[in-house]
């Protein structure tokens, strides 16, 4: 349990998502005298057995509920003394948001809402932060060239990257009408340990597993930069504690790469690490029909975060890969 009413005791939502669950254990080890609350409703994507590690750690406490609910928050505020919000809380898969977009707009915008305005009821003016996280697909796609930067226009083509634009507007008009000390970090697609099966490199390496069809959406060529998820713990991290108030930094791993290329690598690697009998995992990748409104490329500029606060992506594609595809073939006992 934690000391009530200190004054350096955090919020973290959706800590029980891949990047939370990430981010919990590195934040708690860098920053030893800060305590952090995760508020997380566990819904499907949310999984507590990824923060086994910080279960029983003296400065973490863990809270089921739901960002929607004012009254939940408003407790916690004031039971705990909340003096900063790192908010990761939000229907993040693309896919459920184009079949059913309901949800993503209560947690991603009404939640983001409702933290703000409990934010800024408790905090009575104080300079505390408010981190949003937020993601690069705010930006709509680019074509074959040029790159997202913190002036690109919003232009959000899904139902996820329109919630989640409409909840970097508020973020932002909570610094220019209120003075909040808000920071919003939009980043690439992440990777990393931890992910939820449904995403694409999970969704590669379990298909190659389970010698089933490795399925890749139109012709493969829909372009991501990726970021390794532990890289951008440090951003976050960084842009936490050394952002300036009311701006966007974007964080990007400088690694861009096409479906069918990530494909073709894993299948690489698993043919390595796990030698099937006969034939190649290449053999099962096939092509299915697309997805509706699927941007084609999405790219950052990172130099502003760079430049302003020294963060840069160290992790290599090909190694951070090779990390990746050995976390799940320890969880599939492999
Ligand atoms: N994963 C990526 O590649 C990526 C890229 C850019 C931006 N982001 C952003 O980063 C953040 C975290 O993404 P992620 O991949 O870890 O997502 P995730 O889907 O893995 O986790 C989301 C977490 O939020 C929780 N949650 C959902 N609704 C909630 C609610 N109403 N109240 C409390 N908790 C709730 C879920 O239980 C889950 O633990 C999201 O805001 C997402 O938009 C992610």
């Amino acid at each position: 349990m934690l000391d009530h009413h200190s004054n350096n005791t955090i919020l973290i939502t959706g800590g029980a998502g891949f990047i939370g669950s990430n981010f919990i254990p590195f934040f708690l080890n860098k920053n030893p005298s800060v305590k952090v609350v995760n508020l997380d409703v566990l819904t499907y994507a949310g999984n507590l057995g990824n923060l086994k590690e910080v279960e029983k750690h003296p400065n973490y406490t863990f809270k089921r509920g739901d960002i929607c609910d004012n009254v939940l928050v408003g407790h916690l505020f004031e039971e705990y003394g909340i003096s900063g919000v790192i908010n990761f809380a939000a229907e993040s898969h693309v896919d459920n948001s184009i079949n059913s977009p309901r949800q993503f707009i209560k947690t991603n915008i009404e939640g983001t809402f409702n933290l703000l305005e409990t934010a800024r009821k408790y905090w009575n003016r104080k300079n505390y932060r408010f981190h949003h996280i937020s993601t690069d697909e705010v930006y709509g796609s680019l074509g074959e060239d040029g790159f997202f930067t913190e002036t690109s226009n919003y232009q959000p083509n899904s139902p996820y990257s329109a919630s989640k634009a409409s909840s970097d507007f508020l973020v932002r008009s909570y610094h220019n009408t209120y003075g909040m000390n808000v920071v919003t970090s939009n980043c690439s697609n992440n990777y990393g340990p931890k992910q939820h099966d449904e995403k694409l490199i999970p969704t590669i390496i379990r298909s190659a597993i389970n010698g089933v069809k490795i399925p890749i959406y139109g012709n493969g060529k829909n372009i991501r930069d990726w970021l390794f998820v532990n890289d951008h713990c440090v951003g976050i991290d960084d842009i936490y504690h050394k952002g300036k108030a009311g701006e966007t930094y974007l964080l990007g791993g400088n690694n861009e790469y096409d479906n069918l290329t990530i494909a073709n690598k894993i299948c690489d690697i698993l043919d390595v690490k796990l030698p099937k009998n006969n034939g190649s995992y290449h053999d099962q990748i096939q092509f299915v029909e697309d997805r509706l409104g699927h941007d084609f490329r999405y790219a950052i500029d990172a130099s502003k975060v760079s430049k302003e606060l020294s963060w840069n992506a160290n992790e290599s594609f090909d190694t951070g890969l090779e990390k990746t595809v050995d976390w799940y073939l320890k969880k599939y006992q492999l």
